[in-house]
């Protein structure tokens, strides 16, 4: 009989359940698009409604690739503080950079960085994402290596790698002198091959293969997964529990992205592994930081943490920029022009290119400015400010005039036809490049 009863009652209680369930969600959601737009501390600031009560449109923009666009036109139309997501504010007025990123006065401590953008899903700690603390020590410790002492060590090897960049440029050539050269591959070769030699104390041998190193690939591929990452931690609870994104990233990311994360890890790990027990007296990353700090400034961890950082920190960067600049110097003939003969008159032999006269050409450092967009006005830093800035900008600064200078000193420009309206691009963390197409004359 009693049982009887429960069955009867079953039927009725489920139904329900499956018509209170989605009635009280919506009543919670439509609570927080209410709390978010009346009552939440951000609500007085501009923005599209949309973006005040859900974080939907700021991480559909995101997963679009089209994120940074997306901001630059809510900034042109709500003004230099937009509300883009329910917690968060962008800014883009004069001094804000330095209000955000800079040093702070006595007594103030420098904002933490949000863990909901930098933390990585293993928990690793590298220079970027460590807390105040841990951030001082590590830049205490890689500083040696980013040293203006380092960077006159470092300067042979720059110029082997640049100089094998221009060799198979030429080599090419001979084989086909209507060879069409991709000016992104020729950028992330020599850049991967000149910051896997400081890293792992051997180059990737990307010039001398002319392709991508499968780690290469799996490390370029993995940030859109970082987009991926950024979604799910906008999703309402898991964005504050870690554990529940460990599983929710285990169930949504494919085999063949796990398989690629694992080859990531082992590699930079074999690769770190073996140079540190060459002990080597080289001016690489390990042979400089090992010469002041022994084994003891950082644990082996953030050795591999660090060193995978770099890798990508040191890398895309400055090939993106290079690639960018290319473009508009090909795209403006007469500025290629101006930049080709400054180069040319100040050379008379190649031998005579170095980082340290490289520092005087005003045109040279002119373009690399501009497309940096490094205009005091507009108060943007591309390299950010204060005690967490770029560690290496003099380096990138170096390397980029090297490379571009060694270049214009051999070979005349011009882009090919299909590479014309190169530069849209979707932004999954970082640029997304299709090739740069373009024809190379050998100078004699
Ligand atoms: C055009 C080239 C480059 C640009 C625009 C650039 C830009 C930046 C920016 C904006 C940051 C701050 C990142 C953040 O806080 O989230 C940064 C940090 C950093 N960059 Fe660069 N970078 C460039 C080249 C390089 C190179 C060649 C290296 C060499 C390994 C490098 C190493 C680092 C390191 C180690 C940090 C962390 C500094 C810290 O947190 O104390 N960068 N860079």
């Amino acid at each position: 009989m009693g049982s009887g009863l429960f069955l009867q009652l079953l039927p009725s209680t489920l139904g329900g359940i499956a018509f209170a369930v989605p009635l009280l969600l919506a009543f919670v959601q439509i609570a927080t698009y209410a709390y978010n737009l009346f009552f939440h501390p951000l609500r007085k600031f501009p923005g599209p409604i949309t973006s005040a009560i859900s974080n939907i449109p700021l991480t559909a923009a995101g997963l679009r690739g089209d994120g940074v666009y997306w901001i630059v036109d809510l900034h042109q139309r709500y003004g230099e503080v937009v509300r883009v997501a329910p917690n968060e504010l962008s800014f883009s007025g004069n001094g804000a950079y330095r209000d955000i990123h800079g040093h702070k006065k006595a007594g103030l401590r420098t904002l933490e960085k949000d863990p909901q953008f930098y933390r990585t899903p293993s928990g690793e700690r590298d220079i970027v994402n460590g807390d105040f603390d841990d951030h001082a020590r590590m830049r205490r410790v890689f500083a040696h290596a980013f040293s203006d002492r380092a960077l006159k060590l470092q300067e042979p090897l720059f110029l082997t790698h640049v100089d094998k960049l221009i060799k198979n440029m030429r080599e090419a050539l001979i084989q086909d002198r209507r060879h069409k050269f991709d000016m992104v591959q020729m950028w992330n070769f020599t850049n991967f091959d000149i910051m896997g030699d400081l890293t792992f104390g051997e180059p990737l041998g990307m010039l001398d293969k002319s392709s991508y190193h499968p780690w290469v690939q799996a490390m370029l591929s993995s940030f859109k997964f970082g987009v991926y990452v950024h979604s799910i931690r906008h999703l309402p609870l898991i964005g504050r529990v870690p554990s529940l994104e460990g599983l929710l990233l285990r169930f949504c990311i494919p085999k063949k992205v796990l398989g690629q994360m694992a080859l990531h890890k082992n590699f930079s790990e074999q690769r770190v592994d073996t140079r540190l027990e060459k002990q080597d007296a080289r001016p690489d990353m390990w042979g400089l930081v090992l010469e002041k700090e022994g084994q003891n400034g950082l644990t082996r961890q953030e050795m591999y943490s660090n060193a995978n950082l770099f890798m990508i920190a040191g890398t895309e960067t400055t090939a993106t920029l290079l690639s960018g600049l290319t473009y508009y110097l090909v795209t403006h003939s007469t500025k290629l022009q101006k930049l080709t003969d400054e180069i040319r008159s100040t050379f008379s032999s190649e031998t005579e290119i170095s980082i340290e006269r490289l520092q005087a050409l005003p045109y040279l450092n002119a373009c690399l400015e501009e497309s940096l967009r490094m205009e005091k006005k507009s108060g943007f830093s591309p390299f950010s400010t204060g005690p967490r800035a770029c560690l290496s900008k003099n380096m990138a600064y170096h390397e980029m005039r090297l490379i571009l200078t060694k270049v214009l000193y051999n070979f005349d420009l011009e882009l090919c036809e299909e590479s014309q309206s190169w530069i849209q691009h979707k932004i999954f963390i970082m640029w997304e490049k299709p090739p740069l197409y373009c024809r190379l004359r050998p100078v004699s």
